[in-house]
């Protein structure tokens, strides 16, 4: 009987269709597994189901005595080393697409959000004071007719892009290529300087690599308006987090909507008292709708894998140096 080992608890339904399939483990704390345990838990799996924040390096990798495929619950990649998993002809695969629009809502509620100053309404009417309509209250940022840049012009960044406009928005996108994609929603090209000293919304959708390792730092707040937002939903790490509580306490930028932290869990404590920053735990693709779908290519994955087929996300397929 084939053995599935998954990091951390899935629906119901995703955990079901899994034991078609095999034995199935689940990590079910409300913790990160620890390193120890899950080098001991891999050990002798034929799959291993991780998901972002789950680092399946090299270490973890090197204990895999019979894995055959590593099916990542997410689109994004980077907690997998994919040359270690290739040079064990472990097969590597993710979740792209079904993700593409909730991700892409969440983007857009937390600019929302951090514009009109949800939160802190919210906020504030639960604390009893609210005395009825008040002129000088949380006012805020205007999002109809303004400019948004959207860094990273794949997926889930064009997604972003598309829903500017129906707020009537100049689009802008900057991207290590041109896409038609996002140019036929009216998207302009533009470098990154020109991205950020334009616009008044900053999107990051970009996947994190060593080329986007703070890709957001001082320097690049710094190029950024007064009463600009910045809202990241790819990974924390893109942006240097300590520079971003340094430009948002001194007034550089006005405000952030982070959904995603360069320590994950961790949260820089400076972040949580701020008051134009919203916060969400890394929740981009929790609509029901996403995840269950992101449970069945998982599923999808496995089976073909199991049954000596090409995964259909699989991204390796030409640098495995050993079939199976
Ligand atoms: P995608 O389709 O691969 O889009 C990413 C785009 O980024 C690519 O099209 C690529 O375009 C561009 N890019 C890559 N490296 C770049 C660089 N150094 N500089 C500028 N642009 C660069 O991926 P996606 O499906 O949109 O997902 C994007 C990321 O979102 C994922 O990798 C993941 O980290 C994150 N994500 C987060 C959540 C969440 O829950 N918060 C949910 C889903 C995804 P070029 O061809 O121009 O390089
Ligand atoms: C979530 O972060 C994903 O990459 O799917």
């Amino acid at each position: 009987m084939r053995k599935i080992f998954v990091v951390r608890r899935l629906l119901d339904v995703v955990l079901s269709e899994l034991r078609s399939l095999g034995e199935v483990e689940v990590y079910n704390k409300e913790d990160v597994i620890p390193k120890e345990e899950l080098m001991e838990r891999v050990r002798d799996v034929d799959a291993v189901v991780p998901l972002p924040g789950v680092d399946i390096d090299r270490d973890v990798i090197s204990c895999m005595r019979k894995c055959i495929i590593i099916a990542n619950y997410a689109v994004g990649y980077n907690n997998i080393d994919i040359d270690a998993a290739s040079d064990r002809g472990i097969l590597v695969t993710n979740t792209p697409d079904v993700l593409t629009e909730a991700t892409a809502d969440l983007a857009w509620a937390l600019m929302l959000a951090v514009a009109r100053r949800i939160v802190e309404g919210d906020r504030f009417v639960r604390e009893g004071r609210f005395k009825g309509m008040d002129p000088l209250l949380l006012l805020g940022e205007d999002i109809y007719g303004k400019t948004l840049g959207v860094v990273g012009a794949g997926r889930i960044g064009t997604a972003v892009a598309r829903r500017g406009v129906g707020f009537d928005m100049r689009l802008l996108y900057y991207s290590r290529h041109r896409h038609d994609k996002i140019e036929r929603v009216g998207a302009e090209y533009v470098d990154l300087s020109t991205l950020l000293k334009e616009s008044d919304f900053v999107s990051l959708n970009v996947p994190y690599t060593k080329e986007t390792h703070h890709l957001i730092n001082a320097k690049a707040l710094a190029l950024m308006k007064s009463n600009a937002i910045l809202v990241n939903t790819a990974r924390g790490p893109v942006v240097d987090e300590k520079a971003l509580v340094d430009a948002l306490k001194s007034g550089v930028i006005r405000g952030a909507g982070l959904d995603v932290y360069e320590r994950e869990p961790e949260v820089t404590p400076e972040l949580m008292s701020l008051q134009r920053v919203v916060l969400t735990p890394h929740m981009g693709s929790a609509s029901y709708r996403a995840r269950l779908k992101m449970g069945k290519l998982v599923v999808k994955n496995i089976r073909a894998a199991f049954d000596g087929e090409v995964p259909p996300n699989l991204l390796n397929g030409s640098r495995i140096r050993k079939s199976h």
